[in-house]
C-alpha cells in the first residue's frame, strides 16, 4: 500500500500550511462543514475506523455516545504517546501537524464541540513548538477560530503539555491532568463521552485516530474501509524497534503480516542472529513466538493469535535477549509509573520488580516463580485501570513461554544466555 498518512513526511516543508494546502489540505474540513454533524459521525461509523491509541474501539460509535444534550462538549486528543516502543504520533505531529489539526476541527464539528485540547507528552517539547506554529498558521488562514471558512462554525485548539507520566495517557487520568490535578484515573462508568473534561461530554481520541478522519471525509468510508481487512480498515502505522536492521515507522494496510513488516519493511533480524520473540503492541501485551510470524497484523488478527495490536509498537527480540531481564526491565518501568491509586498495582508492581530483580541476579529460589505468578495474578483484572493488566503481562507472558529461563537463573545462579550486553537499572533504584 502506498503511504497515505506518512506520504510526505520526508519532504522538507511537509509541516507548513503552504505545503499542506498544495496537497489538498483542509479540503476535508471544508467538505465536512457542508454536511450535517450527524452525517460525519455516520461516515466515521461506516468507515469502521478503530481507535489507534491501544484499545481499538470504534471511533464513530464513541462519537455517537457523546451526550448531545449537555454542553459544552470537548475533544481531548491523546498525544501522550508513552507506551514503550511507540513513536508514530510523534512522527505525525512533527511532519504532518495540519492533518491532526484538521482531524481535531472535524471531530469538534461532528460532536458539537468548539474546543479541542491536544494533551502532548511532556518530553515532546520540539514537537509542541511545531504544533503551536501550525495552529497559529491555521488561525491566520481561517481554518481555526471564529466562523471557519464562513461556515458559522467556531473551533479553538489548545495544546496542554503533560509532565511525563505514562499513566497520563489513560483517558480519564488525562482528563484529570488537563484539569490541573494529578494524573490518576477516574472510576468508569460514567465514561468520558458522558462525564468527561470539567464533567462535560468529551471524546478522547488518539493522534493517529484523528489523523484518519480527514481521509474518511475526503475519500469516503467505502474507500477507507476497503484499504484493510473487514473491521480493520484504513492505513495503519507500525512502530518497529528492537533487534531489526531498519527500525522505524512503517505505514501499511492491516492485511500485512508480522513477517512482511519485520522481514520486509524492517529488513529482518540483525545479521548473525535469530528471532526469539515479538511483542506486537507495546510492552503491555503478550509475546508472540517466531512460528506466529504469519499472523495478520490487524486488531483481529493479533487478537486471534493470543495477543493485542495495542499501539502497534512491534518490539523484535533476538536470541540474545534474556527474558527474565526483559521482565525485570519492564517492571522497573511499571513500578515507577504506577500512579498509586489502587493497592494491587501500587504494591504489586514493586513486589514483582523486587522478585524479578533477585532472580535475574541469580539470587532467586524456585518458589519465587510461583510467587511471581501469584502476585501477577492478583494484579491482573483487579485494578482501577488497565495499567494493572499491562504491568502483570510481561511477567505472565515470559513465565508462560520462557519458564525454563527463570529456572536456569535459579539453578545456575546466573543468566545462562550469551548476551553481549545488558542494560542495568542504576544502582539504588529498587525503592
Ligand atoms: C496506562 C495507559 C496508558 C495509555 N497511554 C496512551 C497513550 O499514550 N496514547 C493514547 O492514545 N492512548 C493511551 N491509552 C489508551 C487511552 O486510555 C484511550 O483508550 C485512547 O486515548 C482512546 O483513543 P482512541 O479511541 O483513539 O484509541 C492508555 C491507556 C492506559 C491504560
Ligand atoms: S492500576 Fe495502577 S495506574 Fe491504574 S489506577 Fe491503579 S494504581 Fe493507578
Amino acid at each position: 500500500m502506498e503511504p497515505i498518512l506518512t506520504k510526505y513526511v520526508r519532504e522538507p516543508n511537509s509541516f507548513t500550511l503552504d505545503f499542506y494546502l498544495q496537497h489538498e489540505g483542509y479540503d476535508a474540513l471544508k467538505l465536512a462543514l457542508t454536511k450535517k454533524p450527524d452525517e460525519i459521525i455516520e461516515m466515521v461509523k461506516a468507515s469502521g475506523l478503530r481507535g489507534r491509541g491501544g484499545a481499538g474501539f470504534p471511533t464513530g460509535m464513541k462519537w455517537q455516545f457523546v451526550d448531545k444534550k449537555s454542553s459544552p462538549r470537548y475533544i481531548a486528543c491523546n498525544a501522550d504517546e508513552s507506551e514503550p516502543g511507540t513513536f508514530k504520533d510523534h512522527l505525525l505531529m512533527e511532519r504532518n501537524p495540519h492533518l491532526l489539526i484538521e482531524g481535531c476541527a472535524i471531530g469538534c464539528y461532528a460532536i458539537g464541540a468548539k474546543v479541542a485540547y491536544i494533551y502532548i507528552r511532556g518530553e515532546f517539547f520540539h514537537v509542541q513548538q511545531i504544533l503551536e506554529k501550525a495552529i497559529d498558521e491555521a488561525y491566520a488562514r481561517g481554518f481555526l477560530g471564529k466562523n471557519i471558512q464562513g461556515s458559522g462554525f467556531d473551533c479553538d485548539v489548545y495544546i496542554h503539555r503533560g509532565a511525563g507520566a505514562y499513566e497520563a495517557g489513560e483517558e480519564t487520568a488525562l482528563l484529570e491532568s488537563l484539569e490541573g490535578k494529578r494524573a490518576q484515573p477516574r472510576n468508569k462508568p460514567p465514561f468520558p463521552a458522558v462525564v468527561g473534561l470539567y464533567d462535560k461530554p468529551t471524546a478522547v481520541n488518539n493522534v493517529e485516530t484523528l489523523c484518519n478522519v480527514p481521509l474518511i471525509v475526503a475519500k469516503g468510508p467505502a474507500w477507507y474501509s476497503a484499504l484493510g481487512p473487514e473491521k480493520n480498515g484504513g492505513p495503519k502505522l507500525y512502530c518497529i524497534s528492537g533487534h531489526v536492521k531498519r527500525p522505524g515507522v512503517y505505514e501499511a494496510s492491516m492485511h500485512i503480516t508480522l513477517r512482511e513488516l519485520i522481514e520486509g519493511h524492517a529488513g529482518g533480524v540483525r545479521d548473525g542472529h535469530t528471532l526469539k520473540a515479538v511483542i506486537p503492541g507495546g510492552s503491555s501485551v503478550p509475546i508472540l513466538l517466531p512460528d506466529q510470524l504469519d499472523t495478520q497484523a490487524s486488531f483481529d488478527g493479533i487478537q486471534k493469535a493470543g495477543s493485542l495490536l495495542g499501539s502497534a509498537a512491534i518490539v523484535v527480540l533476538d536470541e540474545t535477549t534474556c527474558m527474565v531481564w526483559l521482565a525485570e526491565n519492564l517492571l522497573h518501568f511499571y513500578r515507577h509509573e504506577s500512579c498509586g491509586k489502587c493497592t494491587p498495582c501500587r504494591e504489586g508492581t514493586d513486589w514483582l520488580h523486587q522478585i524479578l530483580r533477585r532472580i535475574e541476579r541469580g539470587e532467586g529460589q524456585m518458589k519465587d516463580l510461583d510467587l511471581l505468578q501469584s502476585v501477577a495474578d492478583n494484579i491482573a483484572g483487579k485494578t482501577l485501570c488497565a495499567f494493572g493488566d499491562a504491568a502483570a503481562t510481561p511477567v505472565l507472558t515470559t513465565l508462560k513461554h520462557f519458564r525454563h529461563e527463570y529456572e536456569a537463573h535459579v539453578n545456575e545462579g546466573r543468566c545462562t544466555l550469551p548476551a553481549t550486553w545488558r542494560a542495568r537499572q542504576p544502582v539504588g533504584t529498587t525503592h
